[in-house]
């Protein structure tokens, strides 16, 4: 069977930092500053990201192009004792599970980022019923529009990784970046914003060691650069022979951190905007108002506080939240359909709808059971199966995988890998530090 494959070197790097650049950049990312001492999170993300995810990166997108297959069939690959290939069929399917139980909360989210988008349209054509329904917490609404988040994500999965991934990439992501900038300019322009940009640029080094901070910071940098998975394994699997591994890998971290720095320069600014304007931003015990009450309904707030003009710039902002999920959201679906194609068999139209499905039935579930399920499958998901499966990662190609075999697979892009930087501090760090140093801020969690 022919295998899919990128057809350029920006076709990759859109579709990765497509699945890269998500609700965790552009939600996440700014919430967590906003929470966690404005600046101080940020330094701490970004040293966190360079330092722990980009070498992690790394090895996923080096054993997924080096065995050009699913998470499962990579590690037993890259294998050669039979107990080292039992580890690396249970680290595959911990893998494959995660990304599908993530695709199952991440769907209903993204359902909410639909409907807030459609409100202003409601309004706008003075449906006023139907757009307190839209905003509104409903089991109908959020399985309806979880639904038809879902069906968009099979619809490009379905099409196969250069008509589908490649393809809706190429298209979202550029989109993404000039609706981003355009709304930033914006919202600086605006009274407040100036406020709202201290609070995220002027650092309060005295959070910086909290542990809280470096454990929601590591957190962070895993979920955004869509760690531990096999997303990026699977990514991985599609480059092309003769990229330069280390150095597209790169891009993407740096566009990965890039949006999320942009999306605290929108979000935090608009806070402060929206105080301008008389909505309340400090909750009860005096800090900033933060998770989804600031998405769904600081920001809302604002908008409707600019009368038309916020119509128009709200649309904007969820369409910008839309388009990030979705590119996001195929690169989860993709990670079990790639391993039901290549080891049952199955068409990739009917592995995808299937499996669709499932997660459907999953996110029903888990909707209609919103208060005892929803924050238990997030911290599972993100909290304890991302850092742990990253480790097992980090163990496979630091300890396991042939250290000759990776060095002609990056010899394949750049042959002076050998003596360059790269070459020279990652295998150690990938072997030693990432699996200690993630262990550890694991730990450190819990004490
Ligand atoms: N990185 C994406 C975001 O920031 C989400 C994402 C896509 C993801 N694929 C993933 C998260 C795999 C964890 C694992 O929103």
């Amino acid at each position: 069977m022919q295998r899919g494959q990128f057809s350029s070197r920006l076709g990759f790097i859109l579709a990765a930092s497509g699945s890269a650049v998500g609700l965790g950049n552009i939600w996440g990312f700014p919430t967590n500053a906003a929470e966690n001492g404005g600046a101080a999170f940020l330094l701490m993300y970004i040293i966190l990201a360079f330092l722990l995810a980009y070498p992690a990166l790394m090895a996923e997108l080096i054993i997924g192009r080096h065995t050009r297959s699913n998470m499962v069939t990579a590690l037993q690959s890259i294998a050669s004792s039979s107990r080292a290939k039992t580890a690396g069929k249970l680290t595959g399917l911990g893998g494959i599970l995660a990304a599908t139980f993530i695709l199952c909360f991440y769907s209903i989210i993204a359902g909410w980022m639909i409907a807030f988008m459609l409100e202003p349209v409601a309004h706008f054509f003075g449906m006023e019923a139907l757009g307190n329904w839209l905003t509104e917490f409903s089991l109908a609404r959020n399985l309806g529009f979880s639904a038809l988040f879902l069906s968009l994500t099979v619809l490009v999965i379905s099409a196969g990784v250069e008509q589908g991934i490649e393809k809706w990439s190429q298209r979202l992501m550029p989109s993404l970046f000039v609706l981003l900038a355009a709304l930033i300019v914006y919202v600086l322009l605006q009274d407040g914003a100036m406020q709202g940009l201290k609070h995220y640029l002027v650092p309060d080094f005295s959070q910086m060691a909290d542990p809280q901070l470096i454990v929601r910071a590591l957190g962070q940098a895993f979920f955004s650069l869509s760690l531990g998975v096999g997303t990026m394994l699977i990514y991985g699997s599609y480059i092309r022979s003769d990229e330069n591994l280390p150095v597209v890998g790169a891009l993407v971290t740096l566009t990965d951190t890039g949006v999320a720095f942009l999306a605290g320069m929108l979000v935090l600014p608009a806070i402060f905007v929206a105080q301008e304007l008389g909505v309340t931003i400090y909750g009860g015990d005096g800090s900033l108002i933060a998770g989804p009450d600031l998405i769904f309904q600081v920001l809302p707030a604002l908008f409707d506080g600019m009368g038309t003009t916020g119509l128009a710039v709200g649309f904007a902002f969820f369409v910008l939240m839309t388009i990030a999920a979705v590119t996001s959201s195929i690169s989860m679906l993709e990670v079990p359909v790639a391993y039901t194609v290549e080891t049952a068999g199955t068409s990739r139209i009917k592995a995808t709808w299937l499996i669709g499905l499932g997660v459907f039935v999953c996110s029903a579930v888990v909707s209609m059971n919103f208060d005892a399920l929803f924050g238990l499958v997030v911290t599972l998901t993100t909290e304890w199966a991302q850092p742990l499966l990253g480790v097992m990662l980090c163990i496979f190609a630091g300890w396991i995988f042939n250290r000759n075999s990776i060095l002609s697979e990056l010899k394949q892009g750049d042959a002076g890998v050998e003596q360059g930087l790269f070459w020279k501090v990652w295998p150690i760090y990938v072997k030693f530090f990432c699996p200690l140093l993630i262990l550890l801020t694991f730990a450190q969690g819990f004490f």
